[in-house]
């Protein structure tokens, strides 16, 4: 006779869910959002169905919308156009520019939303990379100059975490220096730790329209072959003074979160990206995957994989069945 039968543990829906280990609730979510210049207008992003490029006015509906949802947090992506775009990345760090007027008013009429940004050159760069780029060279510490003004200005505005996703070496530690130095001593780092130089940001790059004008993002983004890379660039974020540690992609560098998550002892957050979306909703919309149960085991995985909170396109739609 067999002694050990782990089925017994499987048998109803009642024990299955005592004996579960993972729980995914609204909590875990970190909703990306884009936006665009104007007025009462929104644009669908073609390669992400269901995710919308709105202006202001709409995207306050949006997070409103969200809110009530349960969804707290929010991070979010300026799309520019090119009249907007220099080689200094000059606009991401203008008070009055559209990214620092969004945080502010959306601060203003939900001041419970948690508000998290993006601090790399590509919305605002002529070039389309993440850092000052010379003789087809991407200049590191030049480059932290104009991420410390980017951090600033979005603190200003009313940011409650600050994201650097530029991967350049050194940012963190800069960013919490000029945050400090400015009395923004309570303002967080979320930051972009192992990032890898992935192809599953396609979709995003059309969302933004902020595909590198030549060449790719792989003497800053990290080669998805490694491992101990990501432990390195997670124990520098952690020494320079982050609050949280992301890995992104999520769903193919599940190992990574895990390892980070095993050895630090700050949150490691997880950004399911814009292509990891696409894919799902690609097989989905040919009737090859079912779209609600799909989705729910692609987010638990990332969250049993170690992950407290997950930047997911998913948000709305998983908030919306969970609540049921
Ligand atoms: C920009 C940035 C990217 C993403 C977030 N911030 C793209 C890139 O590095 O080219 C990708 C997010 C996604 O694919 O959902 N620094």
């Amino acid at each position: 006779m067999l002694t050990r039968r782990p089925r017994r543990n499987r048998k109803s829906e009642g024990i299955r869910s005592m004996v579960k280990e993972t729980i995914l609730t609204v909590d875990d979510f970190i909703f990306p959002l884009f936006l665009i210049e104007g007025e009462n207008h929104k644009e669908e992003v073609v390669s992400m169905p269901g995710i919308y490029r709105y202006t202001l006015d709409l995207l306050m509906n949006e997070i409103g919308e969200c809110l009530d949802l349960g969804i707290k947090s929010f991070c979010l992506f300026p799309s520019l156009g090119d009249d907007k775009k220099d080689s200094m990345a000059t606009e991401g760090h203008n008070p009055e520019g559209l990214y620092q007027v969004a945080l502010s008013s959306i601060k203003e009429k939900y001041p419970e939303a948690v508000l998290m940004t993006d601090v790399a050159m590509d919305p605002y760069s002529s070039d389309g990379h993440d850092g000052i780029v010379r003789d087809g060279e991407i200049i590191n510490d030049e480059t932290l100059e104009v991420l410390g003004k980017m951090a600033l200005a979005q603190a200003k505005a009313g940011a409650d975490i600050i994201g650097p996703s530029d991967m350049m070496d050194g940012r963190i530690g800069y960013i919490r220096e000029v945050l400090d130095d400015n009395g923004y001593t309570d303002v967080s780092i979320m930051s972009y730790s192992a990032k890898y130089a992935s192809a599953f940001y396609g979709p995003f790059r059309d969302a933004l329209d902020s595909a590198p004008k030549f060449g790719d993002k792989k003497t800053y983004q990290m080669d998805p072959a490694n491992v101990k890379e990501a432990l390195i660039e997670a124990e520098l974020d952690f020494v320079e003074g982050a609050d949280f540690l992301m890995v992104k992609p999520a769903l193919s560098y599940l190992d990574v979160i895990k390892t980070l998550s095993e050895n630090f002892d700050i949150p490691i957050t997880a950004y399911n990206v814009s292509g990891e979306y696409a894919m799902l909703k690609a097989a989905a919309q040919n009737g090859w995957l079912e779209n609600d149960k799909t989705m729910m085991e692609m987010l638990l995985s990332i969250k049993r994989a170690g992950a407290s909170a997950i930047l997911t396109y998913f948000a709305k739609e998983a908030a919306v069945l969970l609540k049921k």
